[in-house]
Formats: C-alpha cells, structure tokens, sequence
C-alpha cells in the first residue's frame, strides 16, 4: 500500500498502453506520474509507456503536447535530466481504438520489442466509458490479454463502471471472461490519496480513537467533498452521471466504507475489502419514507465565484436547457451494524459551490457536565481529517478562555501533514500506477464493492429520475440548496464546513 523503493525492482521490465494516450487523463496524470516514480526512482527503468491516440501526427509531436502539459502540472519546473529519461521510454502509435487494425498494429508492436512474452503488459483505458467493453473485446479477439510466455496482463479501467447496477453488471461480465478479477485494477482515484490511507493509521493506531469509535461517543460522521468548478468541457457526460453517480456512488462511498468498517484481521488487501463491502451492504436509507426525506439534490443556477460571474448548469456546453441532472447531493443514511446503529452519516457534495475541499468531520456526542450546560453550551468534540487541499487531521476540544472566570472556548489540537517542509505526498496517481506495476490492488475496487455501491445509489437514481427536481435551486458560489440545511437542522445537527 506504501510507496517502498524496496518492492520495487519486482516486475519492473513492464509495458504500459494507453488507450486515449492523447487525452486529457494521460496528459494530466498519467505522463506526470510516471515522471514523478522515475524522478524518485520507483518504476525502475526497463519499461514503455505506449500512448495510442489519434490527436498527434507522430512520435515527436506527441511527446512535445506532453512535454508542455508536465510543464504545466509541475509548474514549470520539469528537470530535463527525468524527461530525457522518460521520454526514451514513450512511444506513439496513432490509431483508433474503435478499429481493428490498431490491435493488429499493437501486437505486431509488442511482439517487436517482446517476442517471447516475458514482459508484463498493463492496459489503461483511459477513454469515455462507453468504449470500455469495445476496447476489453479487441484485446480478447487479438489475443493480447493472455500471455503467451509467463509475463502478466493488467487491466486498469477508469470509473465510472457502468451508470446504473445492470450496466455494471454486463460490462463486469464481459471483462472477467477476459480478465481475471486480479488482473482488473478498477480505478477510485479518492483511494490513492494520502490522507484517505491515513484513516486505517489514524483509527487503528491509535488507542485514543478505538474504543470511541462507535455509537456510544459518536453522534455523527459527515463527509463532504465540495469544488468551486462548474463541469468544465464535461457536460456530455456529466449529463448522464451527476453529483450522485460522479462522486457518491464512488468516492464518497469508499471514504465512508474506510471510517466506517470493522478492524480487519490483517491490514492485507483481501481483508480489508471485505471489511469494506460489508459496510457498503449495511448501508440503509436515513429516514423512512420517500427519497426526498432523506436524500437532497441540487442544480446550480448562474452566480458568482470569487467575485467572477458564472453562467447556470443547464447554460454550459453540451448541457440540456431543461436539464434534470444533479450537480449537489447531500444524504443522510445510516450503516445498521451493532456499531454504527443510529448514527447518520451524513454526505454532501457538488459542484459551484465556495470551495475546493474534502473532508470528514466526526462528531461526538455533547455528554457534558451539567455545570456546563447553562448559558452557551460548549461545542461538540471534533475530529476533522483533511483530506484536501490541506492534509492533515485536528482534533477541537473546549478549554477555559485564558483570563475569563469560565468562558468556554473550542481549541484545536492541529497537525498539518503537507505544511511539513519536505514532505511532499505524492498525487493520487502516482500512487495507483505504482500499485498497478507491483501488483497491488488494495487501492482499488472490487467487483462486489462496485456492485453494492449501485445497489444503493440505484434506488436514489430511480427516484430522481421519476420525480422531476425544481432546478436550479441554487446559486453558483452559495452553500447549495436550504433543504441540505434544514436535512441536519431538523435534527438540531449543523454541518461543520
Ligand atoms: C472525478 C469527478 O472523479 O473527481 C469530477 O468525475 C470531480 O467531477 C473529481 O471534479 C474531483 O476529484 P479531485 O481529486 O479533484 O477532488
């Protein structure tokens, strides 16, 4: 799970095929992560990054589209010794994925520099997910999912999986009978970043945090994942996706299933997937009753960001003007376990709203000495972990006002993980590819995970897309809409963002 230079040098003679190697993903994340592993001498040096897309003429313009985006993700300070080295490793084959002779060019490619198949082969599909199966039947048709000598065949398939349970489902299917599940690395890009590994130290490490970790001393969890962008040059595929299946069903489901989840009997990959899943079949609805009792959606009219106006939702490209698509979720929902019974967690996210950030905030219960209770009452104890874009974790407590007879004020006992001079966590992709290359799958998602996500948010989905929503209901750069509010506010609950 950790970046170790020791594990490295395992499996290090690899080549890495990008479908859609033109693409936005590859240039932002995939090129710089595999600048920043060859740059801390982590990926070793025996490999090839294959990038197949149609948008450069040749090698030599591929290779300075992504010299500019490095440029860019590491503002300007690209070391020219690291890029010489990578670049020697990058190659180019312009072609259409969705055409059979690209696979024949591929394998005649691959069998040129690996003729005995002793090399292992990781495959990203990096294109819109409606491509997924078409890309995982060419593979199988062209015989390049299965080794011929002893190297292995990885698959890293990007989210979202499916848009609904039966797609999952068939597109499931159809790349198991091509892969094997632990040859599938399914991408939730959430899992590579460093505070969310964090959770299982913070929780597990910690005599302090365990035995209070339940129902008994917590009175609720929120996880909140909020951005100030709009959907940028998304909005085809957003249209069909919203806040709910973009970022509940995956992100903000993993983040509750790692605070939520039993100790597991090992900190090993299997164990802690099946603690994980579990958590993801014990999910229950908030409330009883409709949908809307306890599940809050949103869509964002014009406003102002930062002092900038911005244009409403159903104005952005590609967007439908009498769009119903949710760009903010907030749930109440409940994990019905002996350890979690009665204990909302509660979700929000979306998009145009004031900030960029993520975070999980647990909140303990307000058992104070009666003393305490007359006047104002102190604030709740408070765990805050940052995920971004701080990382790091405070703890607030009450502590007497210095010079005041009894005035109780909230402290914080504050630790700031990326304000520590030298440390530097590295981006979330960095770290999946580098779990990809050793063989790791602790940072992704399996199938019955994928599966009992949807399974939960379908019911959500349905709903919505039965009952039309009164969009837009709020303003771009305000809090989102009242009613996720008044969803904690009913319950004499306040969100703490
Ligand atoms: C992606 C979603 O998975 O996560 C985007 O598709 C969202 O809509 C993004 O903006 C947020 O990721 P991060 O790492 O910037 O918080």
């Amino acid at each position: 799970m950790l970046l170790r230079k020791s594990d490295l040098k395992k499996g290090n003679n690899f080549q890495f095929i990008i479908f859609g190697g033109t693409g936005d993903l590859a240039h932002r994340k995939l090129i710089p992560a595999f600048y920043n592993l060859l740059d801390r001498d982590l990926s070793g040096e025996d490999f090839s990054v294959i990038g197949i897309g149609r948008r450069s003429e040749n090698r030599e313009e591929y290779l300075n589209s992504l010299y500019s985006s490095l440029e860019e993700a590491l503002s300007g300070k690209v070391k020219e010794d690291v890029w010489d080295k990578l670049k020697q490793r990058v190659d180019y084959i312009k072609a259409d994925f969705k055409e059979s002779r690209t696979y024949e060019d591929l394998k005649d490619y691959l069998n040129k520099i690996d003729d005995k198949g002793e090399g292992d082969r990781i495959f990203y599909l990096a294109v819109a997910p409606n491509f997924f199966d078409l890309i995982v039947d060419k593979l199988d048709e062209y015989d390049l999912a299965t080794s011929s000598g002893k190297g292995w065949r990885r698959l890293v398939i990007e989210k979202p999986f499916g848009h609904d349970l039966e797609s999952a489902k068939r597109l499931n299917k159809r790349i198991t009978q091509v892969f094997s599940e632990e040859n599938i690395y399914r991408i939730d890009h959430y899992l590579g970043k460093e505070m969310l590994q964090s959770i299982l130290v913070i929780r597990f490490a910690n005599l302090l945090f365990e035995p209070i970790w339940n129902n008994r001393y917590i009175d609720n969890v929120q996880i909140i994942s909020t951005e100030p962008y709009g959907v940028k040059d998304r909005g085809r595929y957003y249209e069909k996706a919203g806040a709910l299946k973009d970022m509940v069903q995956n992100h903000m489901f993993q983040i509750l299933s790692l605070i939520a989840m039993e100790p597991p009997a090992q900190m090993e990959t299997k164990d802690i997937r099946d603690e994980k899943v579990k958590i993801l079949k014990s999910l229950i609805e908030g409330e009883d009753g409709e949908v809307d009792s306890w599940a809050i959606r949103g869509q964002y009219g014009e406003g102002e960001i930062r002092g900038e106006k911005v244009i409403s939702y159903r104005d952005e490209d590609r967007v439908d003007n009498s769009s119903n698509t949710d760009t903010f979720a907030a749930l109440k929902v409940l994990v019905d376990n002996l350890r979690w019974s009665g204990v909302p967690f509660y979700i929000k996210t979306g998009k145009r709203l004031p900030e960029k950030v993520t975070k999980v905030i647990i909140e303990f219960k307000s058992d104070f000495h009666p003393a305490f209770l007359k006047g104002d009452e102190p604030r709740p104890n408070l765990l805050v972990i940052k995920v971004q874009p701080e990382e790091g974790v405070y703890l607030q407590f009450n502590a007497k006002e210095p010079g005041s007879d009894a005035q109780i004020i909230p402290v914080k006992m504050d630790f700031c993980q990326n304000c520590q001079v030298g440390l530097n966590s590295p981006e979330a992709y960095e770290r999946l590819i580098h779990n990809v290359i050793l063989g790791d799958q602790t940072l992704f998602t399996r199938w019955d995970e994928v599966e009992y996500a949807w399974r939960f948010i379908d019911k959500i989905a349905d709903y919505w897309n039965e009952n039309k929503g009164d969009f837009p209901n709020y303003r771009a750069g305000s809090v989102g809409p009242e009613e996720s509010k008044e969803l904690l506010e009913m319950e004499g609950r306040r969100w703490w963002d």
